[in-house]
């Protein structure tokens, strides 16, 4: 059977040895035990680091893959090692029903974990749901602590108080911990870091300042608003001594620390000061079916239409480690690494 991939821009990218049957290993010894579902590239929101304020492109509905295509590529994964979910989008709460997703992946043998990744507009009402159909963790974007703020940031007014009710009805439904996501901006939300960080003294709540990372949309914004992880750490310094601790279950990337006795943790996520990709575990699988090996860069894999002419998934993802770059090479201010991505969207972030 051919195999086929699109490497964009890359004729010819290597590809390396790796294992040809049991758990998923990369050429580069990674074992690959983790996928993040992205199931729309739509937003309810536009954050100003994300993408435009007029949208997308956005895919049409055919170009998506269904649920029961999400559970089958999952299916077939599972017995590579597969083991981690994240659902992601844009925002995955605005796909209809995803709890019906999570039942049926939290019924597939061999994967244990289940998150989400939400901008929590739409968790009001929905959270007790999604906890009881098996989602166990949250990741919750929240760029800011004052109403107007968030709006702005987001660009959609009434967000603001929408989200304080989805973090409550998390709470509510149980989800603890939480992890609040926040990109920090010089001059648009810097201000509040050690707020930010306080919160980890009163709240089981891990805080995870990320740097903003470039792409093709937010140029700009990333050039003249970042902030680096070495930066806020020395700053939030001052206000506590931080020690160096294991983080929360499911941590990725992040370094965590801690203030004395503080129940919740603090975290820094630098991909552009200390990329991190020596520890990757972990693969993309975009809206519309593209198996990506790396957040950035052009290369992924197309699984829909094979899966819908009723292909085996195995070969094109065995080809797609065979591909997965070592490392990504993004440089400030410049979409030179990020593949031709508008927005992290796109990919499932
Ligand atoms: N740089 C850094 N983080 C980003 N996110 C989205 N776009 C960017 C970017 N360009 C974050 C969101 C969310 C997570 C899924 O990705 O804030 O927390
Ligand atoms: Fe939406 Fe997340 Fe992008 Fe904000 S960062 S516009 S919440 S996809």
């Amino acid at each position: 059977m051919s195999t086929k991939f699109v490497q964009l821009g890359t004729p010819d990218w290597p590809r390396h040895e790796i294992p040809e049957s049991g758990p998923m290993t990369d050429g580069f010894g990674r074992r690959i035990e983790y996928l993040r579902i992205s199931v729309t590239d739509k937003c309810n929101l536009r954050c100003v680091y994300c993408m435009p304020e007029e949208g997308l492109p956005w895919l049409r509905k055919e170009e998506l893959l269904t649920y029961e295509e999400i559970v089958q590529i999952v299916r077939e994964m599972a017995p590579l090692g597969l083991r981690r979910l994240r659902i992601t989008g844009g925002e995955p709460l605005v796909r209809r029903d995803l709890a019906s997703l999570v039942r049926m992946l939290r019924s597939i043998d061999g994967i244990d974990d289940i998150a989400l990744s939400t901008n929590a507009v739409l968790l009001d009402g929905v959270a007790e749901e999604l906890r009881e159909a098996g989602v166990d963790r949250l990741n919750v974007s929240l760029d800011s602590l004052i109403p107007e703020r968030i709006d702005s940031i987001a660009r959609r007014p009434g967000s603001a108080e929408k989200i304080f009710a989805g973090l409550d009805a998390a709470q509510c439904a149980g989800f603890t911990p939480i992890k609040i996501n926040c990109v920090v901006m010089r001059g648009r939300n810097d201000d509040e870091v050690e707020t930010f960080a306080n919160i980890s003294r009163e709240r089981p709540w891990h805080v995870r300042f990320i740097e903003v990372m470039p792409t093709g949309d937010n140029l700009q914004v990333q050039s003249e608003e970042f902030v680096s992880a070495e930066e806020l750490i020395e700053r939030i310094s001052r206000i506590g001594k931080l020690k160096p601790v294991a983080g929360p279950k499911g941590n990725g990337p992040a370094r965590y620390f801690a203030f004395d006795g503080a129940p919740g943790t603090i975290g820094v996520i630098t991909p552009m000061s200390h990329n991190y990709c020596d520890r990757c575990n972990r693969m993309r699988l975009t809206a519309d079916g593209q198996l990506r090996p790396c957040l950035f860069g052009s290369i992924q894999t197309p699984l829909r239409e094979p899966l819908r002419r009723g292909e085996a998934i195995e070969p094109l993802v065995r080809e797609t480690l065979r591909i997965k770059p070592e490392r990504h090479w993004l440089t400030h201010g410049s979409d030179q690494g990020s593949g031709g991505l508008l927005a992290l969207s796109q990919v499932g972030g």
